[in-house]
Formats: structure tokens, C-alpha cells, sequence
């Protein structure tokens, strides 16, 4: 497995990245330009660890990209890539089944990686911690293992309008089948998701609490503390989707007190195709599997089968190994930063960012104001009057190179809460860059300016 290369807390290393270039370039390296300086002293967190982002480093019609499309996924440094080749080129094997010695270093690694996403975000036992293949398989099995058991006609899920579909419509198919009732907070004035609202639809009807830590629309987080101990007063668990926090900020599963949590991979810097279900040994321990298959039994008879202790019972057939490994290399890359420094820094950018783009005219930005927010992500849904957010994304990309979103970003009940059908998001991570904000910046205004009668 690669070992963890060196990490230069707060200064550039070598070659203005976080880890040193790998002494071994044998695998197929993108059609990418050299990073064009190395970042200096006084640098930005964005400069220096650019460099370990060779996707980052490519021009398009003479343009040199901005990828502000974080929020959808986020890009690899090289640390991962290298991890991921050498697991197929030198140790590639199933886990927990062959007693060669192939497959006990896989099993190590792959396990050593359960280990890293448990220290990562402080649960108790790496038990707690379930590989699957993204945060929406992770919602998934918490919706059919435990909800199929433990929800019947009366019972109510309270979730916020804000959520991700991804964390709506496993519920909606639980209800549809156990006769529970869905429940949604709505929106205040300031376009952040209603506490009050949520704190008055918990009852002793309440069984599950199902809310996103921080909006991968309106960039609010949510108070999860607050709304761990009012749910667990009447009973209820809570499942929190930290996709657009984890990859942000510390997480602390103790600290919040969640039942479950979820995370992918591909958000966190790590390779697509893994993400994590975070749950409560005791709570992970009562339910019943997801899937049946190989890994997950502990005896299998004609007619029945026993089950393995979790978090085999809920890994049936072979696991994403590689990507799982590749996730513990990102988060060995994340710690090395340190996610205080990685938060500090987005905070930064984020400020500037929403600054920048409520100074355009004709812009509105969702989600609280910036003076409004305790805290605001990195990220700004938005719309430009009498603009199709569509257009606004088609042309930033093709004539500027910036690559940012449009669309509901899979949350149409939100949307529709603000009465729009879709915004433009530009979302950043730690590799972005003032400078990336000005360039945006002025190419939006330019293509405002364009198709404005006037010109
Ligand atoms: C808040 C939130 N929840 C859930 C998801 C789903 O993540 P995945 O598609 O990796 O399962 C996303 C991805 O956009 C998200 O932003």
C-alpha cells in the first residue's frame, strides 16, 4: 500500500503540493499542462495544494479552467490516483476470503481505510463504519433495514424541504410500503430551513429525523446538536447526509450525536464508486441486511441463513476494495492539510465568492445572507434575471472555461419552495482560488453585458 508521503503542515512542499511527486510515473498520465509556478511563501491554501490536482491544470479554447462544480464532485490529487494504481497493480485481491498473502494485504489495507473514515470523523469503533458504494446507497440501506422494521401506519418521518432527493426518495418508497407519513419543515424569511417549524412536527409519532448537515443549495448548515436531543426526546433517531460537510469541515459523529451519518467518497477527494454509512454499533447491531450474498452471513442453511456482525452483515459481495483504499489516501491527504485549516480557508473563499457575486447586478443569490449566516459554504446557488441558469453555465463553460452547475441540483422541493425551477451554482473546495473568483466574476459580467439589449 502507499505509504503516506510527506505532508508539510502549513508550508509548501516540494513542488508547491502537499505530498512530494511520486518517484514512480508509470501510470497513464493525463494530457495535462505543468502547473505554471510554483506557489511561493505567503501563498494561499489554494495555491499550494493546487499543484497536486493535475485535472486542475488544463486550458480549453486558450482558457485555463476553473472548476467550481465541487459540490457535485470533487477532483483527486495525485496521492489517490497513485493508491488506487498501485492496489491494482500490486496487490489487487478479494478481502477477507483468500489467506494469501495478496489478499491479506488487501484485507489490511481495505480495513485500514475502515479505520482511517472511523478516526476521520471520531466514531467510537470502526464497526460503526459501513462501505458502500455512495451516501445514497448509505440512505438506502438505513430506509429499507431499518425503517422496513421499525416504521407502521402512524409513524412519521420529519425531514426539511432542503433535502437532497437522494435523501427524500428512500423514505418516500418506506412510506409507500410501511404506511408512515412524511413530514416536511419548510423554509423562513432568511431561506434557511425552519428549526422552529422541524422542533414543533417532533412528537412521540416521530420516528426517524432525516436532515442534512450543511445545503448543497443554500450553503446553511444545520444546527444537528439542537435537533439530535430535541428528536431523541420523543424517541425519534436521526440520520444526517454530511455530503457537502465532510469534505468541509471537522465532523465529529460523538459531538453530534446522530444515529447515522453519510458521506461519499467522490465529494471528499477520494475515487467515485465508495461512500460510508456511519451508524451507532447498537442500532447497526438490531438491524436486519440490506442486501444477501457472500461476506455477510455468518451460516448459511437451505432454508435460512444467519448473519454476520455488522459492518460485514451489510457489505454483501465484494466490496469497491481499490476505492475504499483510494478513500483512506484522501483522507490521509485531507488530515495532512487538517480540515480546521481546509474550513478556516473555504470560509474565507466563500466570503469573498458571495461578496464578488452580489455586487453583479441583476444576481440573486439563495440561502441566508452572508451577514445573516453563522455559517455559509463555499458555494452560491444563484440566478441572473431574465437569464436561463442553463445558458449562464452553457456559456461560462464554453467561452470562459468555468465550469459551474445548473439545474435543481437534486433538490426540486427546495426549488419550488423558492419558487424557481433551477439556479446556477458555483460550489469551490480548498484548491480554489481568489483569483478563480475573479475570473468567473468577470466572465459573468461579460456574458450579462452581452446579452443585455443595450449592447
Ligand atoms: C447534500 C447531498 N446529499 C446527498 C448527495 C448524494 O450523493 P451521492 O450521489 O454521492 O450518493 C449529494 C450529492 O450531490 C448531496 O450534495
Amino acid at each position: 500500500m502507499a505509504a503516506l508521503r510527506c505532508c508539510f503542515a502549513g508550508s509548501s512542499a516540494v513542488g508547491g503540493g502537499f505530498f512530494k511527486p511520486s518517484s514512480r510515473r508509470g501510470w497513464c498520465a493525463p494530457a495535462v499542462a505543468a502547473p505554471s509556478r510554483e506557489a511561493g511563501p505567503g501563498s494561499s491554501l489554494g495555491e499550494r495544494t493546487r499543484v497536486d490536482f493535475p485535472v486542475l491544470h488544463q486550458e480549453f479554447n486558450g482558457a485555463k479552467l476553473v472548476y467550481f462544480d465541487n459540490g457535485a464532485t470533487s477532483q483527486k490529487p495525485s496521492s489517490v490516483m497513485e493508491t488506487l494504481d498501485e492496489y491494482y497493480r500490486s496487490y489487487n485481491s478479494n478481502v477477507h476470503r483468500g489467506i494469501h498473502a495478496l489478499s491479506a494485504k488487501a484485507t489490511d489495507a481495505y480495513e485500514t481505510a475502515r479505520r482511517k473514515v472511523a478516526n476521520f470523523i471520531n466514531a467510537a469503533d470502526s464497526r460503526e463504519i459501513v462501505f458502500t458504494r455512495n451516501a445514497t446507497e448509505a440512505i438506502n440501506l438505513v430506509a429499507y433495514s431499518w425503517g422496513l422494521s421499525n416504521l407502521k401506519l402512524g409513524d412519521e418521518i420529519v425531514l426539511t424541504v432542503a433535502e437532497h432527493h437522494s435523501a427524500i426518495v428512500p423514505w418516500q418508497f418506506v412510506s409507500q410500503k410501511t404506511g408512515a407519513t412524511l413530514k416536511y419543515a419548510g423554509l423562513t424569511k432568511e431561506e434557511v430551513p425552519d428549526i422552529e417549524q422541524l422542533k414543533g412536527l417532533l412528537s412521540n409519532k416521530t420516528k426517524i429525523v432525516v436532515v442534512h448537515h450543511v445545503s448543497n443549495v443554500l450553503g446553511s448548515m444545520l444546527p444537528v446538536e439542537e435537533i439530535v436531543e430535541w428528536s431523541n426526546k420523543v424517541g425519534a433517531k436521526v440520520l444526517v447526509d454530511a455530503c457537502q460537510s465532510v469534505p468541509h469541515m471537522p465532523v465529529d459523529v460523538q459531538k453530534l450525536g446522530a444515529d447515522f451519518l453519510v458521506a461519499s467518497s467522490h465529494k471528499m477527494c477520494g475515487p467515485t464508486g465508495v461512500g460510508f454509512l456511519y451508524g451507532k454499533f447498537e442500532i447497526l447491531s438490531s438491524m436486519e441486511p440490506f442486501l444477501g450474498g457472500g461476506e455477510m452471513i455468518a451460516d448459511v442453511f437451505p432454508d435460512k441463513s444467519t448473519y454476520a456482525e455488522p459492518p460485514s452483515r451489510f457489505e454483501a459481495g465484494t466490496p469497491a476494495i481499490g476505492e475504499a483504499i483510494g478513500l483512506g489516501a484522501a483522507i490521509d491527504y485531507l488530515s495532512c492539510i487538517g480540515m480546521d485549516k481546509i474550513y478556516e480557508y473555504e470560509r474565507e473563499l466563500g466570503t469573498y465568492l458571495y461578496k464578488s457575486l452580489i455586487s453583479v447586478p441583476k444576481v440573486q443569490i439563495y440561502g441566508p445572507a452572508l451577514s445573516q449566516a453563522d455559517h455559509r459554504a463555499p458555494l452560491c446557488s444563484f440566478n441572473v434575471e431574465n437569464f436561463h441558469p442553463t445558458d449562464i453555465a452553457e456559456i461560462l463553460d464554453l467561452e470562459h472555461s468555468v465550469a459551474i452547475r445548473s439545474g435543481h441540483h437534486c433538490a426540486q422541493i427546495l426549488h419550488r419552495t423558492l419558487g424557481i425551477h433551477a439556479s446556477a451554482r458555483a460550489s469551490l473546495h480548498f484548491y480554489n482560488t481568489k483569483e478563480e473568483v475573479d475570473v468567473f466574476i468577470d466572465a459573468l459580467k461579460t456574458t450579462i453585458d452581452f446579452f443585455t439589449p443595450e449592447h
